[in-house]
């Protein structure tokens, strides 16, 4: 018997707003018990520029969470401290390895009654920290602001901002394309065709919201002001957590634990996309039609899973065991309108992720190399100026480099912490969007064997690096430990995989 079509209000979505609460984002927890997290927040860029956060929270009672009442109290709550334990760790000259029983003791009440992990993830992000300016008006980008930021700035507002205006605009695809499931069950090709067509324009339109992220949050203050507070607690030796983060609730059963940082990556709509369309990652660096033992290996858009409430991770499953379009497609080759209309979901949900490989180059991996060339520089300066903000995530680059460390490295070139090409790996994700393509020249345009504007881009900046390097007698091909969003990369542009952490 096949496997019912999920119905959205068991998940708690929405068919018109998606992954994005039914009901808005509470701006203030209702009980005054609660009255101090909301001065915290309040307060929360003041306390972080005068480096006074970390006190404050000390001194606060443990609340417990009793006082919360409804689903969307639980959230505002997780939401807050979220924000406070990341400011709490990162907020300080050194990152602190020790979280405090007043922020421990709730977050992990909280996030076991939402279902995610306690660290700032996506849903605390975004998900659940925004709200309309004008409540009678859409959530479009032009009536949208933020609740939290540790900045204050429109960057930061802007960055989180963007990802929530693509939820909203991208909600309706989830029950246009469950309709579209439906309807292949019931063969049904016109209304699959119109389902896809549909479809195909909204991810279009997603595309363009993802590039309007250069309007308003600029890569400098992303990558030094906003990013380092995003960071999480896994391979962060370099940052100066060995460890990860000791959990301490107040009672004998502090744990040390190791966490992702928050990051889009954790977004449950771009998976269902790739899930209803039947486009499958594998691990980096792995090619198609493999054994099936690296199935059980790494694989980090799957482990972005255990950062999604858990209703929306269940929701992904239960697509998971219904999607059947990329079957019905394969089955109907000859209905030429429908092959056109799957084929052109598959190159605008390509076209998106090739939009923020680019988009991640310009922001992580230029200003990466920026700061390296910089601190390179510095470090040969007979003079050289303090170092700004290295307390904050700002994970210390093996700046020896090239030939030097070979000698000191046996001849063994050094990975970064987290093993994995950065930009490899995205590339990956967006040349397997293109495989189940129908038609074979459509799928051989997607492959990846043509260069797409992000891949020449990348390329031409990577030759710049290279020259810059060379002038200063360093060696080009040079690794280096990177922080992503959630994952912590390495700079090398070829090899590394998932399985190698
Ligand atoms: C300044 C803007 C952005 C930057 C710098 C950025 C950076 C990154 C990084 C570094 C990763 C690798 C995983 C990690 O370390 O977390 C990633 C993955 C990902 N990001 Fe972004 N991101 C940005 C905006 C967005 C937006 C607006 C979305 C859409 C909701 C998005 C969706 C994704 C997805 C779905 C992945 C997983 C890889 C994939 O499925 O292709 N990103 N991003």
């Amino acid at each position: 018997m096949l496997a019912p079509i999920p119905h959205l209000e068991d998940y708690g979505l929405s068919p018109k707003i998606g992954f994005l609460p039914t009901e808005l984002p509470l701006q203030r927890l209702p009980h005054p018990a609660y009255d101090k997290w909301e001065r915290i927040i309040n307060n929360f860029q003041s306390l972080l520029l005068s480096k006074r956060l970390r006190i404050v929270i000390d001194r606060l009672p443990v609340l417990p969470t009793w006082h919360l009442e409804t689903e969307p109290e639980w959230r505002r709550a997780y939401s807050m401290l979220a924000f406070m334990a990341h400011g709490y760790i990162w907020g300080g000259e050194k990152p602190s390895e020790v979280l405090p029983p007043p922020v421990t003791y709730p977050l992990l009440q909280v996030s076991a009654h939402l279902g995610v992990p306690p660290v700032a993830t996506y849903s605390g992000l975004c998900l659940w920290n925004y709200k309309p300016i004008f409540l009678s008006d859409n959530l479009t980008l032009d009536n949208l602001s933020t609740l939290t930021t540790f900045t204050g700035s429109l960057d930061e507002q802007w960055f989180y901002l963007v990802s929530v205006a693509m939820e909203a605009r991208g909600g309706p695809a989830i029950p246009l394309m469950l309709d579209a499931v439906d309807a292949a069950r019931c063969d049904e090709p016109e209304n699959v065709t119109r389902c896809l067509q549909s479809f195909a324009e909204i991810l279009d339109e997603l595309g363009s919201l993802l590039v309007r992220m250069y309007e308003s949050c600029d890569p400098h203050v992303f990558y030094h002001r906003i990013r380092p507070y995003l960071a999480g607690s896994k391979n962060m030796r370099d940052a100066g957590l060995p460890r990860g983060v000791k959990y301490d609730d107040g009672t004998r059963n502090a744990t040390w634990r190791q966490y992702g940082g928050g990051s889009n990556a954790q977004s449950s709509l771009i998976q269902f996309f790739d899930v209803v369309l039947g486009i499958e990652h594998r691990p980096t660096g792995e090619k198609r039609k493999e054994s099936s033992e690296s199935e059980a290996c790494h694989n980090f858009i799957h482990e972005m899973r255990q950062y999604m409430p858990s209703p929306h991770r269940k929701f992904l499953q239960a697509v998971e065991s219904v999607a059947n379009v990329r079957e019905y497609a394969e089955a109907h080759r000859s209905n030429v309108q429908l092959c056109i209309a799957y084929d052109a979901c598959l190159a605008m949900l390509r076209a998106l992720r090739d939009k923020h490989i680019q988009m991640v180059s310009r922001y992580i991996i230029v200003k990466s190399r920026e700061s390296r060339s910089m601190s390179r520089s510095r470090h040969r300066s007979p003079d050289p100026a303090p170092s700004r903000g290295a307390g904050i995530a700002s994970v210390k680059y093996d700046i020896t480099g090239g030939k030097k460390d070979e000698r000191s490295t046996g001849g063994k070139r050094l990975r970064g912490t987290g093993g994995t090409a950065l930009i490899p790996f995205l590339r990956q994700a967006r040349d397997e969007t293109g495989e189940p393509a129908i038609d074979a020249w459509a799928r051989k345009l997607m492959s990846g064997a043509r260069r797409s504007q992000a891949d020449a881009e990348i390329e031409a900046e990577s030759r710049a690096y290279a020259g810059q390097l060379g002038m200063l007698g360093y060696e080009a091909e040079e690794d280096g430990g990177m922080v992503g969003l959630a994952g912590s990369w390495n700079m090398e542009d070829s090899g590394g995989g998932l399985c190698q952490y």
